[in-house]
């Protein structure tokens, strides 16, 4: 018998470049997980076009046609509940979500940040990243937690700052890294391998072994 897959519904405001390398992760045979919905609180999302043509069922949800966010939340809750979702993906959705939602979906909402958090929280990061000049930057994914971009950290990438970087180039590699690194860990929590112990998650997986340390810049070979 085929396992159940786990229903994931995402939640995007822009382009969805995430989106997409989630859309083809999810078409790849055998991966444990299946997006059932993709809402966005921006109705003219590049996203939500890419959804549709991929057959997912879109929704947009705009949060200027609400009073408050208690009300945003609530009508938004019961779309991505009328999906039968069973976690969200959070993939550059702008909204910040109260507590109280939240704490609905603890440990079953997650999120992409461009940075190695806890560094770096917030907006303009690949900017921010390269002013401290810090020699490595890179994405995390994460659960939610009511503060910003805070929560046990499930998977990160590092990338290297390079002297002639700027904010957009530094995005760029970082990006290409988001697009692996968020469809491996919808793949772990689908395949019950992320545990949340405390605040810290846990990852049973074998292939954490990595080789050795990243240096930037590189010692020099003699
Ligand atoms: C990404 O950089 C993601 O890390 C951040 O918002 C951006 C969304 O980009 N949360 P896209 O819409 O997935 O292309």
């Amino acid at each position: 018998m085929v396992a159940p897959r786990l229903k994931v519904t995402v939640l995007i405001s822009g382009r969805g470049s995430n989106l997409g390398a989630l859309i083809d992760a999810c078409a790849t045979s055998n991966f444990p997980a299946e997006i059932v919905r993709v809402i966005s609180n921006e109705t003219n999302a590049g996203g939500l076009v890419k959804a549709a043509k991929a057959g997912i069922p879109t929704a947009a949800v705009p949060h200027h046609n609400y009073p408050d966010r208690r009300s945003f939340e609530a009508d938004l809750d019961k779309e991505i509940r009328a999906a039968g979702t069973q976690l969200i993906a959070l993939a550059g959705s702008m909204r910040l979500l109260t507590e109280a939602f939240v704490d609905k979906w603890r440990n079953r909402l997650i999120n992409i940040h461009p940075s190695l958090l806890p560094s770096f929280k917030g907006l303009h990061t690949h900017k921010r990243a390269i002013e401290a000049g810090v020699r490595f930057s890179g994405c995390t994914v994460h659960f939610v937690r009511p503060a910003m971009d805070e929560g046990p950290i499930i998977v990160q990438a590092a990338v290297p700052i390079l002297s002639g970087d700027d904010a957009t180039s530094l995005e760029a590699r970082v990006l290409t890294q988001e697009h692996l690194i968020y469809p491996l860990a919808l793949q772990l929590i689908g395949e019950g391998k992320v545990l949340v112990k405390g605040e810290r998650a846990i990852v049973n997986e074998n292939s954490e072994q990595l080789p050795g340390a990243m240096i930037n810049p590189a010692i020099p070979m003699v």
